[in-house]
């Protein structure tokens, strides 16, 4: 039997997820989807998830699709049309030539917002659903990766882009320091629905809603092989540490998980949250084939 786990929401204090009467908005937020492996995954988990918790938005990372690293056009479409609502990137935006003119023309993909303004791509949309309007900006973190803009100060300009038009925001912040990630989620408490942080692929157990409203997690972790290293077979990942010479990586298709979390906003506090829950799931098995007639 296939292992299941799931995280108990972790609320607020004070505050009430909705009662079923009035209830808020639903955002799942899905983690770095790793190759075709984490696409399939995601689509196959989907409709398990929109009968458990009903998301009104359904937002992911998806800069690792294509092979591992970055996105195409046809990966981005497909995502989409299996009710992906938002797509957020990050250091492995620009890795596929293809996407460029895509990231130009398609609201509902986002690189990080503090990427140079000259490079491909923009990092805020809005989506609207049941009459909520969701705004998201993906950022990158200035350590260890490469971003043109201070993650810190472009935040303040993508919240101004949003406006007050939007009644709930999410962050992927997409960054490998710790640090960053739990410094934006202070730093934005209260004014956003939710932070999120990508990149790592290792889910973090620190997901709660600060003081102020917002759900924060530092990282949700990915959607694709648990059996390899961070997306990658794992004899190539060992291989390469234990001889520190160059080693081709493939993506590893082995125990595909989908990780992600799940944020319930407010239904009367705008930009606020009321719980925030890890949704970890092993990728569904296939059914089983009906056996052959008896021939006797
Ligand atoms: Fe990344
Ligand atoms: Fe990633």
């Amino acid at each position: 039997m296939a292992e299941r786990q799931e995280v108990s929401a972790q609320r607020a204090p004070g505050r009430e997820a909705g009662d079923g009467q009035a209830p808020g908005a639903r955002i799942l937020f899905v983690g770095d989807l790793v190759g075709s492996v984490g696409r399939r995954t995601l689509l196959e988990c989907l409709p398990i998830l929109r009968e458990r918790h009903d998301p009104t938005f359904v937002v992911v990372n998806g800069e690792n699709v294509a092979g591992g690293l970055g996105i195409t056009p046809k990966a981005a479409r497909a995502l989409f049309a299996g009710g992906v609502d938002a797509i957020t990137l990050g250091n492995h935006a620009y890795h596929r030539r293809e996407i460029y003119p895509y990231l130009d023309s398609e609201p509902r993909i986002l690189r990080p917002a503090n990427f140079l303004r000259i490079q491909p791509g923009h990092g805020t949309c809005v989506v609207e659903r049941d009459g909520v309007r969701l705004g998201v900006v993906n950022l990158s973190g200035n350590l260890y990766l490469r971003a043109g803009r201070s993650a810190f100060t472009e935040i303040e300009a993508a919240l101004g882009e949003l406006g007050d038009e939007v009644d709930h925001i999410l962050v992927d912040m997409h960054a490998e320091a710790t640090s960053e990630k739990v410094a934006l989620g202070w730093m934005l408490d209260g004014r956003v629905t939710a932070v999120v942080g990508t990149h790592t692929h290792i889910p973090t157990a620190d997901g709660r809603v600060l003081p102020g409203g917002t759900a924060y997690i530092t990282d949700v972790g990915m959607t694709g092989p648990r059996g390899g290293v961070i997306g990658v077979k794992r004899e190539q990942a060992i291989e390469s540490l234990v001889t520190q010479m160059p080693v081709r990586f493939e993506t590893s298709e082995e125990d595909p998980w989908l990780m992600g979390v799940l944020i319930r906003c407010s239904a009367t506090t705008p930009r606020s949250a009321v719980a925030i829950e890890q949704v970890l799931m092993p990728r569904p098995a296939p059914a089983p084939r009906s056996a052959p007639p008896s021939s006797g």
